[in-house]
């Protein structure tokens, strides 16, 4: 168990500890990192939220919780010390004056404190103002915003200057939780800790990228939240550029946080705006209807539950995305993810370039390139297609197309499979930006996107129809095909 450090926070207050975030993932991470032997001997869970709730009450909400999302079986001693942790504060958050009650409850002396804003955006500005009011903000605090980061550039400004009155950047962890998968960050060993890929990773090797977020799951419950937001706002202007960005960055001086969000801000500073006037020729966007997935009947997104039946938002996106520097001039990134789709599948594969010329044209007629494929989720892995001689005595040399295939789950059959919430949780307590977005990459981010978003609307065309359970509009396929490419599937 640790004890206390200066760098690293030993309490950890939750607004918003009883949705649905704090329940899944938030509350489970911490009683993982407690079971792991990494929070502080002191650390204090506060959960802070609306209802009104006993401390027992809450804690017994928590234990239901963590049996149900927590796969393994729970250790007890873990369990009682975690338990033995929480508090529970109930709070409005729009109330100045209540945080004079939260004052009480948090420790007189000041311990570095994370304040985990699980709420949505349209308060957070009422928390700072609240904590400030209340004196319970020094400059080691630590503050955790939750995507949606706005719902455009603007929204995204305002957001951020309110929480900017009460804390400072370095403060700041905006979360985007894909980049504390494993799989994620593999993607920096990978192409700095290997030089087979370091060397040939530009446009004089790499033919194209494509990046596929596909989930299987539809709405859940969520049709309200997510009809405002829709696949380009929901995914792609986070998740698939932080993947874009640590894909295509060029190396950074060292792992420092500033170092990386550097270089990943000129990645997305340098993609080619898409406008009314390429739109077309460079995304597509699509809508799921009535489908079948694994042979049961789901319904399209107009037909889900506490829908707008006149929904024209996006549940599916695809965009050849391009970025104009000199390392990837030419070399298009195809990115790809929606709803609905046939599986949760979520990978990328690096097409290198085909060799000049065949020399072994007489068994194999079109030699395939070098794929890379990054299996980011289910079944994560790194898998290697390269052409094999197949054994054997044969008048001509018979060849094949096979695989390298480094599975996570045989290689380390007996680590646990840590969850992005758990790392970066760690890394929040400890004091460690790396794994988060700054807001300068929030608003480069949001200012691409914009104009994807402003240009669909201008056009008056509404997404494609495609049947949950596929992969997509055709029109996708039509996309990378001009191209004389294919997905891979
Ligand atoms: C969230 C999106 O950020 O990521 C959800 O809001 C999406 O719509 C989820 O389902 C996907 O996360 P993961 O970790 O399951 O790939």
């Amino acid at each position: 168990m640790k004890n206390i450090d200066s760098q690293s926070a030993s309490e950890i207050v939750i607004f918003g500890a009883v949705g649905d975030l704090s329940r899944r993932k938030l509350l489970p991470s911490l009683y993982q990192l407690d079971n792991a032997g990494l929070l502080n001997l002191e650390s204090r869970v506060i959960g802070v939220a609306r209802q009104e709730m006993s401390n027992d009450e809450f804690v017994a909400l928590v234990l239901e919780n963590l049996n149900n999302f927590i796969d393994e079986e729970l250790n007890q001693e873990t369990i009682n010390r975690f338990l033995a942790r929480l508090v529970y504060q109930k709070l409005d958050f729009k109330v100045t004056e209540s945080y004079s009650d939260l004052a009480d409850t948090l420790s007189g002396g000041h311990d570095t404190r994370v304040y985990y804003f699980s709420t949505p955006p349209a308060v957070y500005g009422d928390i700072g103002k609240g904590l400030s009011s209340a004196k319970l903000i020094t400059n080691n605090d630590r503050v955790v915003m939750e995507k949606p980061i706005g719902h455009c550039l603007e929204s995204s400004k305002v957001i951020n200057d309110q929480v900017a009155c009460y804390f400072n950047e370095k403060q700041i962890y905006r979360i985007d939780h894909y980049l504390g998968k494993e799989t994620v960050l593999n993607l920096l060993v990978l192409r700095f800790a290997n030089s087979l890929f370091t060397n040939n990773w530009d446009r004089n090797s790499i033919d194209h990228v494509q990046i596929t977020v596909a989930e299987s799951v539809g709405l859940e419950g969520r049709f309200g939240f997510y009809d405002d937001a829709g696949q380009m706002r929901d995914m792609v202007q986070n998740h698939l550029l932080q993947i874009l960005s640590l894909l295509a960055m060029e190396p950074p001086a060292d792992l420092s946080a500033d170092s990386v969000r550097d270089e990943k801000l000129k990645v997305i500073k340098a993609l080619t705006p898409i406008d009314r006037f390429n739109i077309k020729e460079k995304t597509v966007r699509g809508q799921y209807v009535d489908g079948y997935l694994n042979g049961v009947a789901v319904p399209g997104y107009t037909n889900e539950e506490g829908a707008n039946t006149q929904s024209t938002t996006e549940t599916f996106v695809a965009i050849k995305a391009e970025i104009d520097n000199w390392r990837w001039s030419g070399v298009p990134f195809y990115l790809r993810t929606g709803k609905r789709m046939p599986a949760k599948h979520s990978e990328i594969v690096v097409h290198f370039k085909k060799q000049p010329h065949n020399l072994f044209k007489d068994s194999y007629a079109d030699l395939p390139e070098n794929k890379l494929t990054i299996r980011l989720q289910p079944d994560e892995g790194v898998e290697l297609q390269m052409m094999n001689k197949i054994p054997g005595i044969a008048s001509k040399m018979l060849i094949h197309e096979n695989k390298l295939d480094l599975s996570f789950s045989k290689t380390y059959a007996d680590t646990r499979v840590i969850d992005a919430y758990e790392r970066l949780m760690l890394e929040i307590i400890n004091g460690n930006q790396s794994l988060f977005v700054r807001r300068d990459e929030v608003e480069a981010a949001w200012t691409w996107a914009d104009g994807i978003i402003e240009a669909w609307q201008s056009s008056n065309e509404v997404p494609k129809p495609y049947p949950a359970g596929s992969w997509g509009p055709v029109s996708s396929i039509s996309l990378i095909a001009r191209d004389d490419r294919q997905w891979v599937e």
